[in-house]
């Protein structure tokens, strides 16, 4: 069975999701830079072994990467799963982990990256909005797409309201992005991802359009 690491830095919702989806998988551990972070409580009340890398102890940003990669490896996972971390990781991190390392970004990259995704969606009046699972690359919210959900966009959202349609499906494509993995369904071709699966994208399908 594959082995996972998971690394959050708050309230770990979406680790959350993927705990709880009974994946065929070994969660081998859930890593925060930040100690405090809400979702090492749930991590390990799921009974999953919890570890810190406190980046505010770290003098630069290549220290707090070695330190963080250290405590990563000694799980020694298949796949590292970024479930809302927030720390920008360097190209040395990001390579050593090419083609094992996904993440989920609040948009449909390419559109959006960044923070804010919400606000800058509803300031540009998109109809349709959603979620990305995607290969990490060293540019920021960037590589290969693995799995999108869309939502629609009402004319009275906040960006709350937005968030929260958003999260709902954040937490059923993630866990299934790491399904398609866990089965080695995914292969990584030309920069792009093809899933041997029927209907790969069904995910979107779920998405509650109004009537
Ligand atoms: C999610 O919206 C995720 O897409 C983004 O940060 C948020 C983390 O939420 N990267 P949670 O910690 O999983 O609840």
């Amino acid at each position: 069975m594959k082995r996972i690491v998971i690394l959050i830095s708050g309230r770990g919702s979406n680790m959350q999701a993927i705990l709880e989806a009974d994946l065929p998988v070994e969660i081998a551990a859930v890593i925060s830079n930040k100690p405090e972070a809400k979702g090492l409580e749930i991590a390990a009340r799921h009974g999953v072994a919890t570890a810190a890398v406190d980046h505010r102890q770290h003098a630069s940003r290549e220290q707090f990467d070695t330190a963080l990669a250290e405590k990563i490896d000694s799980y020694q996972p298949d796949l590292v799963v970024l479930a809302g971390f927030m720390r920008i990781l360097t190209e040395g991190f990001v390579n050593r982990y090419q083609g094992r390392l996904i993440n989920i970004h609040p948009a449909l990259l390419p559109a959006f990256p960044g923070l804010d995704t919400h606000e800058k969606a509803l300031q540009e009046g998109v109809k349709v909005h959603g979620c990305t699972v995607h290969f990490v690359t060293p540019a920021v919210d960037h590589g290969p797409i693995v799995a999108q959900a869309a939502v629609p966009v009402f004319q009275d959202d906040t960006p709350d309201t937005l968030a929260t349609r958003v999260l709902e499906q954040e937490h059923l494509i993630y866990p299934e992005a790491i399904r398609w993995f866990a089965e080695d369904r995914i292969r990584l071709e030309n920069n792009r991802v093809n899933v041997d699966i029927a209907h790969a994208s069904a995910p979107a399908l779920r998405t509650p359009w109004p009537a």
